[in-house]
């Protein structure tokens, strides 16, 4: 399948397919349940190969597979080399891996270099070993402070709330080290410092670029090194300089990417890396994607950005400004595992929201508007040049469900929060493929399971089955432009020029004749001349209606 289009695009050229790909994210525990059990898992994702070829998207990203206690959804990997029994087996994956070719359409797990389980084989020797072994050199375990050393090593807080630190037992059970997690307990932290750790990692990737992968999503990229003093971080964490903060975007971790490129380079075929990186500024992003680093990096501010046509044109230049600068394409995204549906976020009169959090219930959501936007959204982000992500559900329209009974919020947020924050579980809940009752589909017929997190009742109408064949439905949308983006030879890779609009609207063509306008404003706009190819809703005469995009032919 390498080296030929294996897309089968109608776009031919010889950049490489990631520069411009529309990616799809599994969430493998939420997308297709094959073996009966209520949770998604790889039988699942075979079973709807046709249902993503037929979507029009040219890969796949699958969130981790491997063998896991599930202290986070599978983020707490225990063995990067074999799959989770929950999710199926080895062979199986490689036969997923194949079959989805034979579609078309490329495969790219999740690499979690940051953190492995507290079950690993790593953590449970550096447990038995106790202080000063080689085995706890692989990870962050310092003495604590104060008397007895029962304070831990410095202020550093996990991201799920507490402190970054838990004290382990030594050998004879004795209260001993702290060893550092920056998510939960279950999840200790790597130690970067380590050659050891460089090896191992690179040897998995290998182990699964010889299984034909096409690449990795790379979490936390932006986390691996640490300063090796472990200071205590400012009040004011915007203080720091770039790249002098503790423990996030430190300059040491591209070297880490350097050789991991190396690794990909060596493999036949366009392997690519997808940085989910966080950093303070839009150039230490692009710092990420140079060319001898990684390949792509998901723009969270195109995400985070609220509904402002000036907000989203600021992020779009900038963006590709910076990355032209190092020559990588963009790559934006609407939504994903770790975030509200957008949705939800649109329809909603708060203009901002942080990363990561939740809405309160005081917060009223206008449903309807915020599902008008999303579908206007999806057409300025796919006809944007530059690759794109598509988290899945969103192509059904599902919003973020907001009214999970406490007793089945499995995210630590919940938990470590002091069931505070809700955490992530509601734009997690597994997708309705068919029918009119839960499990809508999700699990095989008859099997009797109960999906892991309940599917609200309103899914009726916002099923795969029932928007089928529906050009005007959500994945009807999606449908078309995935199409006409392949076919239309200006969209993808390339640049944008923006023209004239209203205030609150965004106005650009691209060459050779397409032209996209999204009225992000309350009131209708002028629809510049053109044939339409495509609109997010309906259309008045010579006007674009607010909250409304249209791709038109010039
Ligand atoms: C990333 C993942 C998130 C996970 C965290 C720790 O942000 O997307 O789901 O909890 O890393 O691995």
């Amino acid at each position: 399948m390498h080296g030929t289009d294996a897309t089968g695009s109608a776009r031919s050229g010889t950049a490489p397919w990631w520069r411009d790909a529309v990616i799809y994210q599994i969430y493998i525990r939420s997308f297709a349940d094959g073996n009966g059990d209520g949770m998604g898992d790889i039988a699942g994702i075979r079973s709807r190969l046709p249902y993503l070829r037929d979507l029009g998207v040219d890969a796949l990203w699958i969130t981790p597979w491997y063998p896991s206690p599930q202290a986070d959804a599978g983020y707490d990997v225990a063995d990067f080399r074999d799959i989770d029994p929950r999710f199926g087996t080895l062979a199986e994956a490689e036969a997923l891996i194949a079959e989805a070719h034979e579609h078309g359409l490329r495969v790219i797990p999740d690499i979690v270099p940051n953190h492995v389980s507290d079950q690993h084989v790593w953590f449970r020797a550096a447990l038995a070993a106790g202080p000063g072994s080689p085995e706890r050199e692989r990870f962050v375990f310092r003495p604590g402070r104060g008397p007895d050393g029962a304070e831990p090593p410095n202020n550093w807080r996990s991201a799920f709330g507490g402190s970054a630190w838990t004290r382990a037992a030594d050998p004879d059970g004795s209260p001993g080290e702290w060893y550092l997690h920056l998510f939960a307990p279950e999840q200790p932290d790597l130690n970067w410092e380590n050659p050891e750790v460089h090896a191992e990692f690179q040897s998995v990737l290998r182990f699964w670029f010889d299984r034909d992968v096409d690449g990795f999503r790379i979490d936390v990229a932006h986390g691996l090194v640490k300063d090796a003093d472990l200071p205590d971080l400012l009040d004011d964490t915007s203080a720091y300089p770039a790249g002098a903060h503790p423990h996030q975007d430190r300059d040491a971790v591209h070297e880490i990417y350097r050789a991991w490129r190396r690794v990909a380079d060596e493999y036949p075929g366009d392997r690519k890396f997808v940085a989910e990186a966080h950093t303070p500024t839009p150039d230490r992003l692009a710092n990420y994607v140079r060319s001898d680093r990684l390949h792509t990096a998901f723009n969270f501010d195109f995400l985070r950005c609220p509904w402002d046509a000036d907000a989203f044109r600021e992020v779009i230049d900038t963006t590709t400004s910076y990355l032209e600068e190092v020559g990588a394409p963009a790559t934006w995204v609407l939504s994903n595992h770790d975030v509200i549906r957008h949705p939800s976020r649109y329809g909603r009169s708060l203009q901002e929201w942080p990363y990561g959090g939740r809405f309160s219930a005081e917060t009223p959501l206008d449903l309807e508007l915020g599902l008008r936007r999303a579908r206007a959204a999806a057409l300025l982000m796919l006809a944007l040049p530059g690759g794109a992500y598509v988290y899945q559900g969103e192509e059904l329209g599902l919003w973020e469900v907001e009214d999970l009974p406490d007793e089945v919020l499995q995210d630590p947020i919940w938990e470590r929060s002091g069931r505070t924050e809700r955490g992530r579980d509601g734009c997690r809940v597994p997708l309705p493929w068919s029918g009119t009752a839960p499990p809508f589909g999700f699990s095989p017929d008859g099997s009797g399971a109960e999906p892991w997190l309940p599917q609200p009742e309103e899914w009726k109408e916002y099923t795969a089955r029932a928007q089928d064949g529906r050009p005007e439905s959500v994945l009807g949308l999606y449908r078309t432009a995935l199409r006409l983006r392949r076919e239309h030879p200006a969209l993808g890779e390339g640049e944008l020029e923006w023209s004239e609009a209203d205030e609150g609207a965004l106005s650009f063509t691209r060459a050779p004749g397409f032209g996209c306008v999204a009225n992000l404003s309350n009131r209708p706009c002028p629809l510049p001349r053109g044939r339409v190819l495509l609109a997010s809703g309906p259309l008045e005469e010579d006007r674009l209606p607010p909250d409304t995009a249209v791709w038109l032919a010039l």
